[in-house]
């Protein structure tokens, strides 16, 4: 037999080469041309997504069905579908702590934003937004290249309720309506969502609001979040733990929730169907998922043995709205409750729906990632200088500066050239990402950063934050005897708050407070504090030492944060972060058990109450506290001093037609009112009197008239301006009446107090006299 012609071998290679080549460029996706799916309805871009999710639903078996009720959903190779893996993770960056991104190859990391409690501390919305958009492109690029999912299960929008829960730091802050504008705005941000035309707008990531509700505590005393059993009431979910995640839902338009692993009132939250069906899906009219923490369906099961089968958890859950199982649980049990008759096909159908629905509206089932939206973005769009630039940007924004005793701050270049740079964070690194975090582009430690303005000379006095034991605080002393200035960074990393970790002290740990206590006793020059943590941290102690020049929060300020800490220590930068959470004295964490979920405070129990809406006692710094190298004023220029409240005539009339008590009312109903366009117009002139340009954020609090069980305070309006040195910018700002001035009733009836209500800009208040109008 002759030997086969080059041309011959050229054939037949040609088509194995080139799918070698194309499994190396790009995953394989499903729909693709001359797949075994082609033509058929489901992968037809041009149908409603609504038939395109029938369609294939209606091809699959319940044995392939249920394979894809959890995370790592199952292939289905006949229809040329493969698997997919749902959790991937972006709280403040890519992240690799869900099985849904892999570093390595093209993309060895990401930007690492700081983290959220940080970027809460900017005030700043646009920031979020801008922030959730850069990290879209980033997992978008990376899905291009098969190495992260579409589906992102952040941000997460529990209240910061207690300042020792270990998450606190992943969080925006202890204040409900902020937590609700940074959800909306990041999930904005990561989403992007875009072309309605069929029927749907499709989406450019998907985002999660986790985790539903009132979940914050890990482990604390013994309890820890599997085995917590939340008692809240009507009034405190209503004014507070579900505001974020309502604002998430229908103001992010946020494609997934999901439901944490302790129970509410009794019942476990992923099987509670007033919270997921009623609430979810009823009120707030979610267009999307309801997922599970991960394994939060076996851990209702076989951790506090909420059911008696297996089975019966598949049906407790997917009766109360659950779409998709984090965990195994669904994939092994869902098949025999069928069997046994405890859920059906529709049940299963159902949440499929849900779940399929997302899927196409994030174009997967659309063919060709490269030839849709963002099928562009690649490896040269994540860590580009502008992404890294933007991670340096939301540090600073996010440096609260807490202390500035005689101005001490900034320091100058030119009589502060020699530095001694102390502490267990001056050299930080992965401490500085925090939790959630990916593999950053690079790290500028502290010491890094302030090597770049002075000379700088570290001695570490603790080894680690721990700092027990035998350290080198002798020699960080000798350092800062002679050095003209000294920087201590301090404060708090993973090992001691974190997931499945709480605190029990709120002080800095071990021998930190000594080693700052004897540098600045040793100290010639000016000392400042940094202090790196997520939670607060009691530094009374700094507070109130002269020689403590002055103190700055960074929070976990991410991949830039020791650049962003040099820029505001040696005033390349004037910071204006405020804390998003209040600094409560080590007393509080004495009195107050955290598994207490009460809002209010209740003296006649000694129960002080939680956060600044609620908080009765002494405070280290309050919620908002920040200080700026400049000075700001304010004047008011427009705010009116009466409002009246259009009541909805008809519902009343319904309701109370003739009754006579209607006229004494005390606080009417939101939902009698007339809410649209109701607004407070406040018009606010922001001057800067001091001599350096700067960031103010104009901050609208209310106090309700007395005698109701509202917040003593509310913020209501945040806005952050940049105002040049002797310069005046004007703020418009809106109270909404219906959102911002009610609270909930102990029945969790949302009200609108009538009476004087007051508002606070800084130094003015303003009074407004609501009334009713029928
Ligand atoms: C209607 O009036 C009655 C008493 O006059 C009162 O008990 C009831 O709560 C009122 N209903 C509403 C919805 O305000
Ligand atoms: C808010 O953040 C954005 C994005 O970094 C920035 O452009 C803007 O200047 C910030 N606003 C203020 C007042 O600093």
């Amino acid at each position: 037999m002759a030997s086969p012609s080059p041309c011959t071998i050229l054939f037949f290679l040609f088509p194995f080469f080139l799918i070698i080549f194309v499994a190396s460029a790009r995953p394989p996706f499903a729909c693709a041309p001359g797949g075994p799916a082609t033509g058929l309805p489901f992968c037809s871009v041009g149908h409603p997504i609504k038939s395109r999710v029938k369609d294939l639903l209606g091809r699959l078996t319940r044995a392939e069905k249920v394979r894809l009720l959890v995370n790592n959903a199952a292939g289905v190779p006949r229809l040329g579908i493969n698997g997919y893996e749902w959790w991937s993770e972006a709280l403040h960056g890519v992240s690799n702590t869900g099985p849904g991104v892999r570093f390595g190859g093209k993309f060895p990391g990401a930007t690492s934003f700081p983290q959220v409690i940080t970027s809460a501390a900017s005030f700043n919305a646009s920031l979020w937004e801008l922030t959730g958009q850069v990290v879209s492109d980033e997992t978008r690029a990376m899905y291009n290249g098969g190495q992260a999912g579409l589906t992102v299960w952040s941000p997460n929008v529990n209240v910061f309720r207690d300042p020792r829960w270990g998450r606190g730091q992943e969080t925006p802050g202890e204040d409900p309506k902020m937590a609700a504008r940074y959800a909306a705005a990041y999930v904005r941000g990561l989403q992007q969502p875009y072309d309605g035309k069929h029927g749907r707008t499709k989406l450019k990531l998907a985002a999660c609001c986790k985790h539903y509700t009132a979940y914050d505590l890990d482990n604390w005393n013994g309890i820890d979040r599997f085995h917590f059993n939340a008692l809240v009431s009507k009034q405190d979910l209503e004014d507070t733990f579900n505001v974020p995640f309502k604002a998430c839902v229908t103001e992010g338009n946020a494609a997934s929730v999901m439901c944490s692993y302790n129970q509410v009132n009794g019942v476990p939250m992923c099987a509670d169907p007033n919270l997921l069906k009623g609430t979810i899906r009823g009120q707030w009219h979610l267009d999307g998922y309801i997922v599970s923490d991960c394994d939060s369906v076996d851990v209702f099961y076989n951790t506090q043995h909420y059911t008696s089968t297996p089975e019966d958890a598949v049906a407790a859950t997917l009766k109360a709205g659950l779409d998709l199982d984090c965990g195994p649980f669904l994939a092994q049990y869902t098949e025999s409750a069928v069997t046994k008759g405890k859920v059906t096909d529709n049940n299963i159908d159902a949440a499929l729906t849900n779940t399929l629905t997302v899927q196409m509206r994030l174009g997967m089932y659309d063919g060709d990632p490269s030839t849709q939206p963002f099928g562009n973005l690649g490896p040269r769009d994540v860590c580009s200088p502008a992404h890294q630039n933007l991670a340096l940007e939301a540090a600073r924004q996010g440096i609260v500066i807490l202390k500035n005793a005689r101005k001490a701050l900034p320091l100058s270049t030119s009589h502060h050239r020699t530095v001694a740079v102390i502490g267990p964070h001056s050299d930080a690194t992965v401490a500085m990402i925090g939790n959630y975090a990916g593999v950053p582009c690079r790290y500028t430690s502290p010491l890094q950063g302030i090597g770049s303005y002075a000379t700088a000379v570290q001695q570490k006095g603790c080894m680690d934050v721990a700092c027990q034991g035998d350290q080198p605080i002798g020699p960080a002393v000798d350092a800062a005897r002679t050095a003209d200035a000294v920087i201590v960074v301090v404060g708090l990393d993973q090992s001691f708050e974190a997931e499945q970790k709480d605190r029990d002290s709120l002080l800095l740990p071990g021998r930190q407070q000594e080693l700052v206590s004897k540098v600045a006793m040793a100290s010639k020059g000016p000392v400042v504090l940094v202090v790196m943590s997520g939670g607060p941290v009691d530094i009374s102690f700094a507070e109130n030492d002269p020689r403590v020049s002055a103190i700055i929060w960074a929070g976990y300020p991410g991949q830039a944060g020791g650049a962003a800490v040099a820029d505001a220590i040696f005033g390349a930068y004037n910071p204006g972060g405020k804390l998003p959470m209040t600094w409560y004295p080590q007393d509080y964490v004495k009195k107050v058990p955290m598994t207490d979920m009460n809002m209010r405070a209740n003296p006649s129990k000694g129960y002080p109450g939680r956060t600044y809406r609620f908080y009765t006692g002494p405070v280290i710094y309050p919620f908002g506290h920040g200080l700026s190298y400049t000075k700001f004023s304010h004047s008011l220029i427009r705010a009116p001093t009466q409002l009246s409240v259009p009541l909805d005539g008809q519902k009343l009339m319904s309701v109370n037609s003739t009754n006579p008590a209607q006229r004494k009312v005390r606080a009417v109903r939101v939902t009698h009112a007339r809410c649209d366009a109701l607004h407070i117009p406040i018009h606010v002139d922001v001057r800067n009197e001091g001599d350096r340009d700067g960031t103010h954020t104009v901050m609208i609090y209310s106090n309700p008239p007395a005698g109701h069980s509202a917040p003593a305070k509310q913020l209501v309006g945040f806005e952050k301006v940049h105002v040049t040195a002797g310069g005046q910018v004007r703020v418009a700002m809106a109270v909404d009446v219906c959102n911002d001035l009610s609270f909930a009733d102990a029945n969790g009836v949302r009200r609108i107090p009538i009476g004087e209500h007051s508002l606070h800009i800084g130094e003015l208040s303003h009074s407004v006299s609501v009334s009713l109008r029928l």
